[in-house]
């Protein structure tokens, strides 16, 4: 652990009252304070493709993926289906990729490459994506596009609606899915392996899918695995009612007690979740947060389920160390039902809850009474904001937060942005663009928290990239009412049905010179607790109100490990379903699930 850990652990002897209560259960995150004040919203700007999945890619730009489907938006004589936003002049530039990223996932590698993975067999135009890898790395001149080059790089294996993680190495882990489309996983169409990009020689698989047992104890309802970097280096993994520590290195998975109460959380029964913040006060012990979901059965014909089923109103809490996973989850419930939320953390250490449906589950065209080809109904159009560090009974507010009046339903998304308003894009319940009830969503909006409104904090002098453990000093600019600064290292991940991979806040250690101008900060002590990759560090005054987040890249901005023989194994065994039509079904490991029948997309 770095030099000066415990420093801003003089904290807690600032707010001794917050912690003889209720809150000590959940962990001692130290009683925060926020910008006080209305929120507003602002519906500005359109997407052109809809926004299924959703990442901040620089200080000023966004990316977005779309399925391929009848967009207005044309790139190349054809429909566009991902796009760069800018988020200053809310314009946006085409993207190019090969292949449909419908119900792909996404993480960033070390090195600030955005790698898109898995998605769907041809529709309209583009190429099969089911075993795609789409890379992005980001620029400043608006001439970067998504590069594939499917005869080389592609996945071990079809893979609609996988998980994946950033790991300690800047490498990531593509988790789970199924071979091909449908409302729910089921025996016949999963994909209960998950592979490394680059590919690893690990465990006896060079470069093959392992086989996860997980994936298959939690059928049927486990799309899209909430999955959890943790600070020694495992990964908290949660589908359906289960969840399990993964230990990546070692290919074991330790259970940990069930979902309470019944609830499943993953795609159909969407959840959100995320890590709480990881600081210096908690010791840096992960706690994850699961709200919402859906007790709908997920073993009954999807015609048997209603678009009114209310969805879960519950938010479960584990404090992952020895004690709390004994104390086991802890149940709060959030003022309105919600399946498909959203949850993005804050700067300021809250968490907002957003977009998602009162009633239903996630897809489309399945349930009997559907609302135009939506499963879900009654839109949550009202946010709420959850303080992890207030008692308990007193973290939920949704006091002074504009409802919007624009459904956010499947196919929906949310980000923070770098300077601190919260981007939702989205919702399209339907198989190609429609204008009925719910429609195909393009319309963009922002939410300014109250702390957007106050005199904002300013700095400079970050550098490009911040190793572990490196010191660095930035010049700092308060407002004249602060009195001290902490420091937010956020990956504001990638957001796709409701799973906000490697979404993370980790207060740095830091230190405010006497004169109030010079911050001293020590960049995260290992790449346990903050993989390798890209960040933006928001520093955050005392009074809750956060400067601009600049980006830098923790680590030293290196390419993950490549192992030549592993990448090549990986190609000789797993033929990229869409460069040739796949082989015959053929012996040995791996070739099973790559050349499995696809069943045509439904949902
Ligand atoms: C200022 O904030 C830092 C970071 O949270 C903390 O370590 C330090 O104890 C605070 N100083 C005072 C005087 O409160
Ligand atoms: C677990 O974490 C909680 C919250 O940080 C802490 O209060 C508790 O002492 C920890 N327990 C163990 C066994 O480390
Ligand atoms: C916040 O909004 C409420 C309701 O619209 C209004 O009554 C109140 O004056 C507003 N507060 C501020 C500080 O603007
Ligand atoms: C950030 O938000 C503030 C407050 O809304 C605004 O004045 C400023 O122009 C924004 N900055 C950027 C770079 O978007
Ligand atoms: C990051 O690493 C990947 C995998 O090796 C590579 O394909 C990509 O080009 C790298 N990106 C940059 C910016 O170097």
């Amino acid at each position: 652990m770095a030099r000066g850990l415990y420093l801003c652990s003089i904290l807690l002897s600032v707010f001794p009252l917050f912690f003889a209560g209720p809150a000590h259960r959940h962990g001692s995150l130290g009683r925060r304070v926020f910008a006080n004040g209305n929120w507003t919203l602002l519906q500005q700007g359109t997407t052109g493709v809809s926004g299924m999945q959703l990442a901040i890619v620089s200080e000023t730009t966004a990316i977005i993926y779309d399925k391929v489907e009848h967009n207005p938006l044309t790139v190349n004589g054809h429909v566009a289906w991902s796009v760069e936003v800018d988020l200053s002049t809310l314009t946006v530039r085409a993207l190019n990729p090969l292949s449909n990223s419908w119900c792909a996932t996404g993480s960033f590698l070390g090195n600030g490459t955005l790698v898109n993975s898995g998605g769907n067999p041809v529709v309209i135009t583009g190429a099969n994506g089911l075993q795609a890898i789409r890379m992005f790395t980001p620029c400043d001149d608006k001439t970067c596009d998504v590069f594939e080059d499917p005869n080389h790089i592609h996945l071990t294996s079809n893979r609609w609606y996988p998980s994946s993680i950033r790991i300690e190495d800047g490498s990531i882990i593509i988790y789970g899915g199924s071979v091909g489309g449908g409302y729910i996983n089921s025996n016949s169409i999963n994909n209960p392996t998950y592979e490394f990009f680059p590919p690893k020689n690990i465990n006896g698989y060079n470069g093959v899918q392992i086989p996860s047992q997980f994936l298959l104890n939690t059928l049927n309802g486990n799309h899209f695995p909430i999955m959890i970097y943790l600070p020694d280096g495992t990964i908290f993994v949660a589908a359906n009612q289960d969840a399990m520590i993964f230990n990546w290195q070692t290919n074991t998975e330790t259970a940990l007690p069930g979902i309470p109460n019944g609830v499943r959380i993953t795609s159909p029964f969407s959840a959100g979740a995320t890590l709480l913040p990881l600081t210096p006060e908690n010791n840096y012990t992960p706690e994850v947060m699961i709200c919402g979901g859906s007790t709908v059965s997920d073993s009954v014909s999807p015609s048997t389920i209603s678009s009114q089923v209310p969805a879960s109103a519950q938010c479960s809490r584990l404090v992952l160390n020895e004690s709390g996973i004994a104390a086991g989850w802890q149940v709060e419930h959030m003022p309105q039902a919600r399946v498909m939320p959203e949850l993005v953390l804050l700067p300021d250490g809250r968490v907002l809850i957003v977009n998602g449906a009162q009633t239903g589950v996630a897809g489309y065209g399945n349930v009997a009474n559907r609302v135009g080809q939506s499963n879900a109904d009654n839109p949550a159009f009202t946010p709420v904001v959850y303080d992890p560090s207030a008692p308990a009974g007193g973290r939920f507010s949704d006091v002074g937060i504009p409802a919007t009046n624009i459904a956010r339903l499947y196919h929906s998304t949310a980000s923070l942005t770098p300077n601190g308003t919260i981007m939702l894009a989205g919702s399209n319940p339907n198989d190609d663009v429609t204008t009925t009830k719910y429609p195909t969503e393009y319309r963009m909006e922002f939410y300014s928290p109250p702390y957007m409104a106050k005199p904002r904090p300013t700095y400079t002098g970050l550098p490009a990239t911040v190793n572990y453990g490196e010191v660095f000093t930035l010049t700092v600019d308060l407002p004249p009412t602060a009195t001290n600064a902490s420091v937010s290292l956020m990956d504001l991940g990638f957001a796709t049905h409701a799973v906000h991979m490697d979404q993370r806040l980790l207060k740095l250690v830091c230190s405010l010179s006497d004169d109030g101008t010079t911050l001293t900060v020590t960049g995260p002590s290992t790449a346990r607790l903050y993989p390798p990759g890209p960040a933006y560090l928001y520093i955050v005054t005392d009074e809750g109100v956060p400067s601009f987040g600049h980006k830098t890249i923790i680590g030293t901005g290196g390419s993950p490990p490549v192992d030549g023989d592993a990448a090549a194994n990986m190609l000789k065994a797993s033929v990229g379903s869409f460069v040739t039509p796949p082989p015959p079904p053929a012996e040995g490991e791996g070739s099973n699930v790559a050349t499995a029948v696809i069943p045509a997309p439904s949902s």
